[in-house]
């Protein structure tokens, strides 16, 4: 995968977009449409106590996350990047599609260092996110908070 390519594309379309829904919504289509065998791939947001669902490509998905559960509570709460090879062997993941086997979350953050939210790729396939896609990924949510 070129996640350099990606990234381009991306700034390429959040350039003088300021509407933060927008940039979101485009991020969560490009990434859908880039990557090879993903079910979903998209957003949610930090609220107080919990994430909101976002902008997103794939099934409907739950609404709200309480911090600290499944793997994009758990995400935001340590505030760091995980990759799940197989979420039927993740404590208290929610699923959202029973097609999800394998997960990456990635927080985002706002300038001042504040959670924003996290960014959330499902695929049907266990193993699917390796170390490369994890650097390209987090390349990504570099810059889509740069975007934001
Ligand atoms: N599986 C996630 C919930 C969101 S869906 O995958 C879109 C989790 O455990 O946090």
């Amino acid at each position: 995968m070129d996640y350099k390519l990606l990234v381009e594309q991306f700034n390429a379309l959040s350039e003088g977009v300021n509407e933060q829904v927008t940039v979101l919504a485009n991020a969560a289509s490009l990434l859908y449409c880039s990557l090879p065998d993903l079910n979903w791939a998209g957003f949610y947001l930090a609220r107080p106590g919990e994430l909101i669902l976002g902008p997103f490509m794939g099934r409907p998905a739950c609404v709200r996350i309480p911090m600290g559960r499944g793997v994009c509570g758990t995400a935001a709460a340590k505030n760091e990047t995980l990759v799940v090879p197989d979420v039927h062997l993740f404590p208290g993941h929610i699923a959202c599609d029973s097609a999800s086997a394998a997960e990456i979350v990635i927080p985002l953050h706002t300038p001042g260092g504040a959670l924003f939210g996290v960014l959330d790729i499902d695929s049907p396939i266990q193993n699917r996110f390796t170390p490369e896609d994890r650097a390209g990924l987090e390349a990504f949510a570099k810059a889509l908070e740069a975007a934001l």
